[in-house]
C-alpha cells in the first residue's frame, strides 16, 4: 500500500512524494482501516509550509481523517467489526491507503453516506460542534460572528448555529462565496473585503475566530456583554511567513486583563481538537457521534468542495491556500 510523505516544506508540486508503506497489527484498542479517501484540511496548507508548531518532523504524513473500511481490529475492539464503512480521526497520518487508529476515534458511517461529506463531519464538523455546543452553549436568539464562514469549519458553525436557532453574520471574502453564505441561510453575509467587521453596529454574544491577529481582536471589541469569543485558528499567518509577519500577527491579536473579562463577563475561549484527542478522547467521541447522528437525520448536510484523485494533491492544496475553495476537499485514491 502506499502513502503520500510530507518531505519538504514549501510549494505544491515539490512537497509531496508516495511511498510504499506496510501494514502493520493494530494494538489491543486500535482499528486498522483500509481508505477510500481522506480529508484536507487548511492546518494541512499551513503544515506544508511549514507554519504548524504541531506537524511531527518531515518526512511524515499528514492529514487529520478517512473514510474507508475496517481491515483490521484490536482484540478490546467491540464497537466495530471488519467490512464495516466508516470514519476515523488520524492525529496526523491520513494521508494514506492504510491507517491504524485508537477505538474512541472511529465511527460507523452510512454505505451510502457522500464520501466528503463524511470526511467534512470528522474534523471540521467536530470542531465547529465542540466549539458552539461544547465550549460555549449558543442559545437560540443570540448573535453570532462566523469567519470565514463559506469554508469548511464555517460552513458547519453556519449549520449548527442555525439548528440552535442563533442570528448568523457571516463574513467572506468573495461574492461567490456571499452568494453561497445566503443560499446557507446566513442572516448577514458580509464581504470583509468591502467593509469591515468593525463597522458592524450590533453586539454580538459569540464570535468564531478562525482568522487570528487583528481579526481576533476586532471580534474581541464586538463582543457584548456575557460574550463569548472563540479562537480555533489563524489563518492570516499564512499572509506574513516572516519574523516580523509574527510579530505583526502575534501583537494583533491584543492584551486582555482577566479583571476586564470578569468584570463584563466576557469569555476568551481556546479550541484545538489536537488537544481535545489527547486529553478528552471522550469528549471527541461525543462530537463525533452526535454530528454523525445529526447527518444522518438530515439536520445538517455538508457542502461538498471537491473529490480531487490523489495526482492532484498539489491542485487541492493550492486551491485551499488560495482560498478559492466552499466547503470540504477530499481526496480519493
Ligand atoms: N483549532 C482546531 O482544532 C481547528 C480544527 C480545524 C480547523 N481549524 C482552523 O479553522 C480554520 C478553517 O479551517 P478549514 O479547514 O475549514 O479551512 P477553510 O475555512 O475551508 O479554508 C480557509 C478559509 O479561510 C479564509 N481565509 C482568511 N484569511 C486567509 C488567508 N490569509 N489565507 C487563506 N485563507 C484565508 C478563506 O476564506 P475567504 O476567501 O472567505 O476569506 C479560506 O477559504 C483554519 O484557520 C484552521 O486552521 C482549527
Amino acid at each position: 500500500m502506499k502513502a503520500l510523505f510530507l518531505v519538504r516544506n514549501g510549494k505544491t508540486e515539490e512537497a509531496f512524494e508516495l511511498r510504499d508503506i506496510k501494514i502493520t497489527e493494530p494494538g489491543d484498542n486500535e482499528v486498522g482501516v483500509e481508505v477510500e479517501a481522506f480529508g484536507l484540511n487548511f492546518a494541512d496548507v499551513m503544515a506544508r509550509l511549514g507554519l504548524y508548531k504541531d506537524c511531527p518532523p518531515l518526512p511524515t504524513i499528514i492529514g487529520y481523517e478517512t473514510v474507508g473500511r475496517v481491515l483490521k481490529i484490536g482484540k478490546n475492539i467491540t464497537h466495530v467489526k471488519e467490512g464495516d464503512r466508516v470514519i476515523a480521526f488520524t492525529r496526523f497520518g491520513g494521508y494514506s491507503q492504510y491507517v491504524i487508529t485508537q477505538e474512541k476515534a472511529v465511527v460507523k458511517i452510512d454505505e451510502h453516506y457522500d464520501v466528503v461529506k463524511a470526511l467534512a463531519l470528522a474534523t471540521q464538523y467536530c470542531t465547529a460542534f465542540y466549539a458552539c455546543s461544547v465550549a460555549t452553549n449558543v442559545l437560540p436568539g443570540e448573535k453570532v460572528l462566523v469567519q470565514a464562514a463559506a469554508g469548511g469549519v464555517g460552513t458547519a458553525l453556519v449549520q449548527l448555529c442555525k439548528l440552535k436557532g442563533a442570528i448568523i453574520y457571516g463574513t467572506a471574502g468573495s461574492p461567490s462565496k456571499i452568494e453561497y453564505l445566503k443560499q446557507q441561510g446566513v442572516d448577514f453575509p458580509i464581504n470583509y473585503n468591502e467593509k469591515s467587521i468593525d463597522q458592524i453596529p450590533e453586539k454580538m454574544d459569540v464570535v468564531f475566530d478562525s482568522l487570528g491577529g487583528a481579526d481576533f481582536k476586532k471580534g474581541f471589541n464586538l463582543l457584548n456583554q456575557g460574550g463569548r469569543l472563540v479562537g480555533y485558528g489563524a489563518a492570516s499567518q499564512t499572509e506574513g511567513q516572516n519574523i516580523f509577519g509574527l510579530l505583526k500577527l502575534g501583537i494583533g491579536f491584543g492584551i486582555y486583563h482577566p479583571v476586564q473579562l470578569l468584570m463584563e463577563s466576557r469569555a476568551i475561549i481556546g479550541v484545538n481538537m489536537l488537544r481535545i484527542a489527547d486529553y478528552k478522547p471522550n469528549t471527541l467521541q461525543y462530537c463525533m457521534e452526535q454530528v454523525v447522528a445529526l447527518a444522518e437525520a438530515g439536520k445538517i448536510d455538508p457542502t461538498v468542495g471537491g473529490l480531487y484523485g490523489i495526482d492532484d494533491i498539489g491542485k487541492a492544496h493550492s486551491d485551499l491556500e488560495k482560498r478559492k475553495t466552499i466547503g470540504k476537499l477530499g481526496i480519493k485514491w
